[in-house]
């Protein structure tokens, strides 16, 4: 039986001819799709991909009108999964949670169990603060130590650090003890991510600058989100053997560098995909965030909106404007 109210407040975005509407509304139970799982929705977060969803050019929504928001935590109200108990505390992402599917926006939500991952050492607070950004820096940082990566290496580049994947990439290898470099845009920022662990900071211009095919090698692994003219930078400046985790297209999509460090360095690129993951390997990961690879400082470099201030985050991501994670007070 539903435990969901007949109606309840979410953001909407809804494609008209020339625009989308954007605005809190009053939903129904009916609106939203069948699931085994019903969660009183907590905290959920502003991601770029947010931002793109509720923009008319943005080619991420795929219904309308579309719930937006890719992360959601909170209370499980009512549950078909006996792994699953009314009252756990939970989270869900990635999938086709605000995208083809309604998101975290709305005060209570139903989804397929094998979405949900049960929150252990997180709260729902800290969960959203994570997010579907701060996973992907989580599962690069994963990758880049299934790779071998190991503190002793040497310095660890993060680029876009100011933002969402970058910041939390940047507090995940800060708490474990490695030597972080953070490329970033903003001046302002540097005090912030020299408490999360970085030590060693490059501007905007030096990770985009053009450069020779293969340059001094510095970097014994990197996190990048940001793609673009940076990718090639990050790639020609490895030292051998060493790999870069892309998972993002902040600065661009298209990637335009040589084979030379994949053939003269032995250099690894190594695709991030965040969406698409089993989930016995996200629950796995996220129990892990909630223990070794739990960012430092989690939950206190937010900015909290709620579902009526909302867009000043949607807005902002896509300017760029990026600080730390917001993170959004849904009920
Ligand atoms: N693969 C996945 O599963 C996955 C999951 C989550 C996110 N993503 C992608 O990862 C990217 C970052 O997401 P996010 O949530 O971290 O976004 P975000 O919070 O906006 O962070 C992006 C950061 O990139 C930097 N940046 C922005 N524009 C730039 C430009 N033109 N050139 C160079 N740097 C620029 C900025 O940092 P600085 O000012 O500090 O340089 C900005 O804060 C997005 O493309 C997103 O779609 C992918």
């Amino acid at each position: 039986m539903s435990a969901i109210p007949a109606t309840f407040r979410a953001y909407v975005a809804e494609r008209l001819d020339d625009r989308v509407e954007r605005g809190v509304r009053d939903v129904n139970a009916t609106d939203l799709e069948p699931g085994e799982v019903e969660i009183r929705v907590e905290w959920s977060s502003v991601n770029f991909k947010d931002g793109l969803a509720t923009r008319f050019d943005g080619k991420v929504a795929r219904i309308s009108p579309l719930i937006p928001g890719i992360d959601l935590a909170g209370t499980v109200v009512a549950s078909d999964a006996p792994d699953l108990p009314v009252g756990a505390a939970v989270l869900a992402h990635g999938y086709d949670l605000g995208v083809s599917r309604h998101g975290g926006y709305a005060e209570f939500q139903r989804v397929p169990a094998d979405w949900v991952v049960p929150l252990h050492g997180l709260t729902p607070r800290e969960a959203a603060a994570v997010g579907t950004a701060g996973f992907t820096a989580a599962m690069s940082v994963a990758a880049l130590e299934e790779r071998g990566l190991t503190p002793a290496d040497g310095p660890v580049l993060v680029t876009g650090a100011s933002g969402g994947v970058g910041g939390t990439a940047v507090a995940i290898l800060g708490e474990r003890g490695y030597e972080v470099w953070a490329a970033t845009g903003k001046d302002t920022e540097i005090d912030r991510l020299r408490a999360l662990g970085a030590t060693g900071f490059l501007t905007r211009d030096e990770v985009t600058a053009e450069g020779r095919p293969l340059e001094s090698e510095r970097w014994a692994g990197a996190v990048d989100a940001v793609g673009g003219a940076t990718l090639p930078y990050a790639l020609r400046t490895l030292r051998r053997g060493a790999a870069v985790a892309s998972s993002g297209n902040a600065g661009g999509p298209k990637l335009e560098t040589t084979v030379f460090p994949f053939i003269l360095r032995g250099n690894a690129l190594l695709g991030i995909d965040s969406v698409v993951v089993p989930i016995d390997v996200r629950r796995q990961l996220w129990d892990r965030i909630g223990s070794d690879l739990r960012p430092r400082s989690l939950g206190a470099n937010v900015t909290e909106l709620t579902l009526d201030t909302l867009e000043e985050g949607l807005d902002g991501i896509l300017a760029g404007e990026a600080r730390g994670r917001w993170i959004v007070r849904v009920a």
